[in-house]
C-alpha cells in the first residue's frame, strides 16, 4: 500500500494522479483490452502549470494503474486537452495495418507566443504510439492545423464518421464550435460552425465532444457535449449538451432549451471513449471532478482533484425532447464490499467509503449528512427543485466561492430512486438511474456517521466500498 493515497480527503474509488496537479481527462480510449486515460497534468506543483499528459491504464474502468507522462511539451507550446483514436487502416501512416498506431490529437499552447501578444498561440498537433500506449512519439510535422489568428482554438476531439469514410475532428473556437475533417489525421479542412444564438455563453467554449447515440427505442441522433467556463447553472465551469443531426460536415441541434449534463458543480471537461468494442455499445463518460472556481484552492497538498466516476450515457426521448442521462457504469458494483439494508430515519454511517441506494415517497423529501465536527451536508426536494447546500459541510472557507447553496432544478421528473456515492471528498446522487445527476466535492472534517432522513421510504440499502489503492 502506498501511503501517499492514504491522505487524508483523498478519494479512494476515484481516479486521482499520484501527486500533483490534474485537471482535464483527455485522449481516452479503449484498446486492446485496455482502457486509456490521460490528463492534463502539472508534475511540479499542485496548482496549474506548464501542461503534460498524464497517463493512466485500467482492465475495467474501477482499478488504475499508474503510467509515466505520456507527452511532454516541446518546441510547439505545453500540451493542453485533446483525444486519442486507434487509426485502424493506419490512414495517417504512422503504423502499419498489422499493428494500427494509436493517434493522439491534442493542442499545443505557446505560452511565449501568448505573452509576446501573438494571437495565434494555439495549435493542433498529434503523436502516435506503436506499443500499447507506452511511449509516443510525436509527428515530426507539427502542428497539423494552424491557427487562423483566435486565440481560443483547441481541445481537438477526433471521431472515425463511417457514413463519409474519415475523421471529423470537433473544436473549441472562442465561443462556437469549428468542424474540421481529414483523410488521415494530418491534413485537416474546415467545414461549418456550430454556435446558436440560444445556447449558454456565460465563458468561453471548451472541450467539444461529438457522437452518436441511440434511443432504447433504436432512434438514433447525434449527441455535442461543450463545456464551459465560467457561465454554469451553479457557478463556474459546467458542460452543455445538445442532440441533433450531423451529416459529416454540419451539425444541427433539435434540441432548443439550454442542457447541462450535470447540475452539480464539480463535473467539468467530461469527454467520451473512443473504441468501445460494438458488441459493448456504451458511450463512456469521464469528467474531471472540480470547478475552475476554486479547484486551486481546495484543501488538499500532495495531489489535486480527482475525475468523476466513469457514466455511461444514454439518450432518453420524451415526446419530441431528447435528455441526457448518465449512469453509473455496472462496473462499479465491483467496489461493493459488504451490504445491508437498513431502515429508520436516522441511520448511523460507519464506514468513510459508501453507496446508497434510497427511495423517495413520491413527495418532498430531506437527506442530512453529519458527523460530531458539527459538519452538516443538506440536500432537500421541495417541488420541482433540488436544493444542495454543503456551506457547512465541512472545510468551506478555502473559496468564498466554494460554501454555497446550489440549485438543482427536476423539469418535472418524479424522484423515485436515488443512487448516493461517497467518497472521502465528494458526493454524486444520480437520480432514477442517472435521469438527473448532482456532482459534488465536499470536504468533512472527519467521515459523516450518520444520515437523517425525512419523507423517504425508511428502508435503506447501504453497500460499504472497497478502496481501489488498497487502503
Ligand atoms: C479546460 C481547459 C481546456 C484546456 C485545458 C488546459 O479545463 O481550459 O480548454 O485545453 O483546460 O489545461
Amino acid at each position: 500500500v502506498e501511503e501517499q493515497f492514504n491522505e487524508k480527503h483523498r478519494p479512494q474509488f476515484h481516479f486521482t494522479p499520484p501527486s500533483n496537479w490534474m485537471n482535464d481527462p483527455n485522449g481516452m480510449v479503449y484498446h486492446d483490452g485496455e482502457y486509456h486515460l490521460f490528463y492534463q497534468y502539472h508534475p511540479d506543483g499542485n496548482t496549474w502549470g506548464p501542461m503534460h499528459w498524464g497517463h493512466a491504464i485500467s482492465e475495467d474502468l474501477v482499478s488504475w494503474e499508474h503510467f509515466p507522462i505520456a507527452l511532454f511539451p516541446d518546441e510547439h507550446g505545453t500540451i493542453f486537452s485533446g483525444s486519442a483514436v486507434v487509426d485502424h487502416q493506419n490512414s495517417s501512416g504512422l503504423g502499419t495495418v498489422d499493428n494500427p498506431p494509436l493517434v493522439a490529437i491534442f493542442t499545443y499552447h505557446d505560452a511565449e507566443g501568448e505573452k509576446a501578444g501573438k494571437n495565434d498561440f494555439q495549435t493542433q498537433g498529434i503523436a502516435f504510439s506503436l506499443d500499447k500506449g507506452r511511449t509516443w512519439e510525436k509527428y515530426e510535422a507539427n502542428p497539423v492545423l494552424p491557427n487562423p489568428e483566435i486565440m481560443d482554438f483547441r481541445d481537438p476531439k477526433v471521431m472515425w464518421h463511417e457514413e463519409s469514410s474519415r475523421w471529423v475532428m470537433s473544436l473549441a473556437v472562442k465561443d462556437k464550435i469549428s468542424f474540421y475533417t481529414s483523410p488521415n489525421l494530418i491534413d485537416w479542412i474546415y467545414q461549418s460552425d456550430f454556435n446558436p444564438t440560444w445556447a449558454a455563453y456565460g465563458g468561453v467554449w471548451e472541450c467539444p465532444d461529438l457522437f452518436p447515440l441511440k434511443t432504447v427505442e433504436g432512434e438514433e441522433k447525434w449527441v455535442l457535449l461543450v463545456s464551459i467556463n465560467p457561465g454554469g447553472p451553479n457557478g463556474g465551469s459546467a458542460t452543455q449538451y445538445f442532440v441533433g443531426d450531423f451529416d459529416g460536415e454540419v451539425f444541427k441541434s433539435e434540441t432548443t432549451a439550454i442542457k447541462w449534463i450535470d447540475y452539480g458543480a464539480d463535473n467539468y471537461a467530461g469527454v467520451t471513449w473512443s473504441d468501445i468494442p460494438e458488441e459493448d455499445g456504451r458511450r463512456l463518460f469521464i469528467g474531471w471532478m472540480s470547478n475552475w472556481l476554486y479547484a486551486q484552492e481546495v484543501p488538499t497538498e500532495t495531489w489535486r482533484s480527482a475525475m468523476t466516476l466513469p457514466r455511461s450515457l444514454e439518450l432518453i426521448k420524451l415526446g419530441n425532447d431528447f435528455n441526457l442521462a448518465s449512469k453509473p457504469i455496472a462496473e462499479l458494483k465491483k467496489l461493493r464490499n459488504k451490504s445491508m439494508v437498513v431502515s429508520g430515519e436516522s441511520i448511523n454511517l460507519d464506514s468513510d467509503l459508501l453507496e446508497l441506494e434510497l427511495a423517495s415517497l413520491g413527495d418532498d423529501f430531506e437527506m442530512v449528512f453529519s458527523n460530531d465536527e458539527g459538519d452538516k451536508l443538506l440536500i432537500k426536494k421541495l417541488g420541482d427543485e433540488i436544493s444542495f447546500n454543503r456551506s457547512q459541510s465541512g472545510l468551506v472557507d478555502f473559496s468564498d466561492q466554494f460554501p454555497a447553496l446550489h440549485r438543482i432544478p427536476l423539469f418535472g421528473i418524479d424522484v423515485k430512486d436515488i443512487r448516493v456515492f461517497l467518497d472521502r471528498s465528494s458526493i454524486e446522487i444520480f437520480i432514477n438511474d442517472g435521469e438527473s445527476v448532482i456532482t459534488e466535492l465536499i470536504f468533512p472534517k472527519s467521515a459523516y456517521t450518520a444520515l437523517s432522513l425525512k419523507g423517504m421510504d425508511s428502508k435503506v440499502k447501504i453497500h460499504h466500498l472497497k478502496s481501489i489503492w488498497g487502503n
